[in-house]
């Protein structure tokens, strides 16, 4: 867009550094405490190690959804392909205080679980996933992001919205999650209900959920051996969906 000027100028260009421009976009990150691996025993007995996402897990990652967002199925799709965008964010700065778990088993990559934080006040939930099927892996993932906003970010609500009837049957259902008034207010993903938790819900009655669901809670004390089989991130050979 251009303008006539209202003063004669010295010169009429000016050069700009985009660096200059990507502090104007890129907004300062606030301080997010990191996530302490955590631990726990699935009902079939397998051991889920849950850590942050790192930076060399994002390529094979991002070629594993390429195949997960043509699942036509449970909304893998669409979940799939926001997830893609979630984590390519993360390398291209383009999420405002992203946190993202890695779910694992024996060093294969079977859970996510990602949020973002709004404020001091307000954590977002973005998305769960499970590579494995059946064996309630989606719940200590959702479980230990909503557990990281409210213990450890300490944020007053915790706002998810759910694309899946597994998910909000997950996390909506069983945390018995109220919503916000809608139209009025909508959540980033897509525009869908808020559903939310907040400090006095989760303190009183959600806190305890995991252990009635899974039968145990996360452990923040990982042995040696869980962190020897997990050394090595790999993505599933297959898609089975
Ligand atoms: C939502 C999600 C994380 C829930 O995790 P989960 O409960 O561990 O995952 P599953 O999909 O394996 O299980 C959901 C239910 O469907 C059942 N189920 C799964 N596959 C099945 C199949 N082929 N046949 C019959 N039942 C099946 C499971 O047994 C389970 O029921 P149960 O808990 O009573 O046993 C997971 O379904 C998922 O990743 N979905 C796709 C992405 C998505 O929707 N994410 C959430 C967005 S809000």
């Amino acid at each position: 867009m251009k303008v006539d000027l209202p003063t004669p100028v010295s010169t009429e260009e000016m050069k700009i550094d985009v660096r200059e421009i990507e502090a104007i976009l890129q907004a300062p990150p606030m301080n997010l405490p990191p996530w302490p691996d955590a631990q726990i025993t699935l009902k079939d007995g397998r051991i889920l190690y849950i850590r942050s996402i790192q930076e060399s897990d994002i390529k094979p990652a991002l070629g594993y959804l390429e195949k997960v967002m043509k699942v036509e199925k449970d909304f893998y799709d669409i979940v799939g392909v926001r997830v893609y965008g979630e984590i390519l964010a993360l390398i291209r700065h383009r999420l405002k205080d992203p946190f993202t778990l890695m779910g694992l088993v024996d060093g294969e990559w079977l859970g996510f679980a990602n949020g973002r934080v709004w404020d001091e006040n307000v954590a977002v939930s973005l998305h769960t996933l499970t590579f494995s099927r059946k064996a309630r892996l989606g719940w200590p993932m959702y479980y230990a992001k909503t557990y990281y906003a409210m213990e450890m970010l300490k944020v007053k609500e915790w706002w998810s919205t759910f694309e899946s009837y597994n998910g909000w049957r997950m996390a909506g259902l069983s945390m018995a999650q109220p919503t916000k008034p809608y139209p009025q207010m909508q959540h980033e993903l897509g525009g869908a209900k808020i559903f939310y938790l907040d400090q006095e819900n989760w303190q009183k009655r959600v806190k305890n959920y995991i252990k009635e669901v899974i039968g145990q809670d996360l452990s923040f004390d990982v042995s040696p051996e869980v962190k020897k089989a997990n050394a090595v991130f790999r993505v599933p050979e297959t898609i089975d969906l």
